[in-house]
């Protein structure tokens, strides 16, 4: 968090002098420009605001033209908080593409007092300012609220320093927006193929998204860093996109599969690696190894390849545990979801045997987290 500095000394002067201006946006500016993480980048453009003008809030909305909201993040990992765009002072500056400067906002028919009520804070002067990209349309806005000096209202001088302020960041912003938007189609595009392996097999979507979590907590739990535990995460949805091959008689059986059956069945592991090996992007690389490894097991009995202990990738030990976990607790066509107790149990003898014990401890170390993903992922 950037506090405010000196603030004392511009308590009664209403704003930074030209030195101190030029200061803060250049401690920021370098920040911004390095950030791609389109929330935190939020968060610097909001603290920035918030320091050059100061003011006692600011937030940094941006537009959503598809469903015709504004949408911020108030703090990392916080969900999304979400407004109409057709309501309130920043839903006015952005459908108008007008600067919003206001002494009292209970004064203002356009001020939706909801949030206040909600929150118990007390909104008086208001500056919201549209940012605008390269091409002019509005992206979102600048909303700073209650001016912290003793005049407590915000001064053209004020609405001239944000507009600044907003220019040297669009940029980055937009960047951070398309990737943002990049990233999020890409996510889509894996757990849409991860889906078809899965959804034939009666599985939804949320198998895949499930193991996908799964994976994710029991890497960072046995010390993979952050970038890895996410490059699992992005994998594992895909570990059964060879069943795509298997014929509907043998992937939607009723009843226990006969030895011929599981033979072709095991198969899809090795079809699922050769589909996904040819590729030279980190992710999928990663989809290859978890699609050919995730049924091998720590004592060797496994398939395809019968790999033992640490031969099997870390990748394929992680996504096993997520995968039966998620296959014991979920229906199938070939048997009923499983009781807690029944699972954990099947964990405990399994742990040296299908499974890597270190992980079998972090699952059950993480049960908390992974019975609360599993809730929140519920199949319908
Ligand atoms: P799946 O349904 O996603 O199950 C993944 C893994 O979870 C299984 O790998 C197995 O290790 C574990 N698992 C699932 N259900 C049970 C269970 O009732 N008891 C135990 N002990 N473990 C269970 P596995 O066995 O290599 O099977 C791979 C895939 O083959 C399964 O994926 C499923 O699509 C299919 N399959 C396995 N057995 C049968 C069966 O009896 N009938 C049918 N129709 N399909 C089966
Ligand atoms: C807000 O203060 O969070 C939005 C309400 C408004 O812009 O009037
Ligand atoms: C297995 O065949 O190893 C487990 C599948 C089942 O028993 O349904
Ligand atoms: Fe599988
Ligand atoms: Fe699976």
């Amino acid at each position: 968090m950037h506090e405010h500095q000196n603030f004392e000394k511009y308590k009664k002067k209403g704003e930074l002098d030209p030195e101190k201006l030029l200061e803060t946006i250049f401690k920021y500016v370098g920040e911004i420009a390095d950030e791609r993480d389109l929330d935190k980048l939020l968060m610097l453009m909001a603290d920035m605001g918030r320091e050059l003008i100061i003011s006692d809030r600011c937030t940094l909305w941006l537009y959503d033209s598809e469903r015709e909201t504004l949408w911020t993040k108030v703090a990392h990992g916080l969900e999304r908080v979400e407004i109409p765009v057709d309501s309130g002072l920043a839903g006015y500056a952005v459908t108008n593409n007008e600067v919003v400067l206001i002494e009292d906002a209970y004064k203002d028919h356009r001020f939706n007092p909801e949030v206040d009520r909600q929150t118990g804070y007390r909104t008086k002067a208001v500056l919201v300012i549209p940012i605008k990209n390269q091409e002019g349309d509005v992206i979102g806005c600048y909303q700073a609220i209650n001016k912290m000096t003793e005049a407590a209202v915000f001064s053209e001088t004020d609405v001239k320093h944000l507009k600044l302020a907003s220019t040297y960041t669009a940029k980055s912003l937009e960047s951070a927006m398309l990737m943002a938007e990049i990233e999020e189609t890409q996510r889509e595009i894996i757990f849409r193929m991860g889906e078809i392996g899965e959804s034939r097999s009666r599985e939804t979507g949320n198998h895949v998204k499930r193991v996908a979590e799964y994976s994710y907590i029991l890497a960072r739990g046995i010390g993979l860093n952050e970038e890895e535990a996410e490059l699992i995460k992005l994998a594992s949805p895909m570990h059964d996109i060879g069943k795509v091959a298997i014929p509907d008689s043998i992937l939607k059986k009723p009843g226990r599969l006969t030895d011929e059956e599981f033979d072709e069945m095991k198969n899809h592991t090795i079809i699922g690696y050769n589909l996904l090996k040819k590729s030279n992007r980190r992710i999928l690389k990663t989809a290859a190894i978890i699609a050919e490894q995730h049924h091998e097991k720590w004592d060797g009995s496994g398939y395809p390849n019968g790999l033992k202990g640490e031969e099997i990738h870390i990748y394929g030990r992680i996504t096993a545990v997520a995968d039966v976990f998620d296959a014991l607790a979920s229906d199938r066509y070939y048997k009923k979801a499983w009781e807690l107790d029944r699972i954990l149990n099947l964990f405990k003898e399994e742990t040296g045997r299908h499974f890597d014990p270190t992980i079998v401890a972090v699952f059950f170390e993480s049960l908390d987290q992974i019975l609360t993903i599993k809730e929140n992922y519920k199949d319908i």
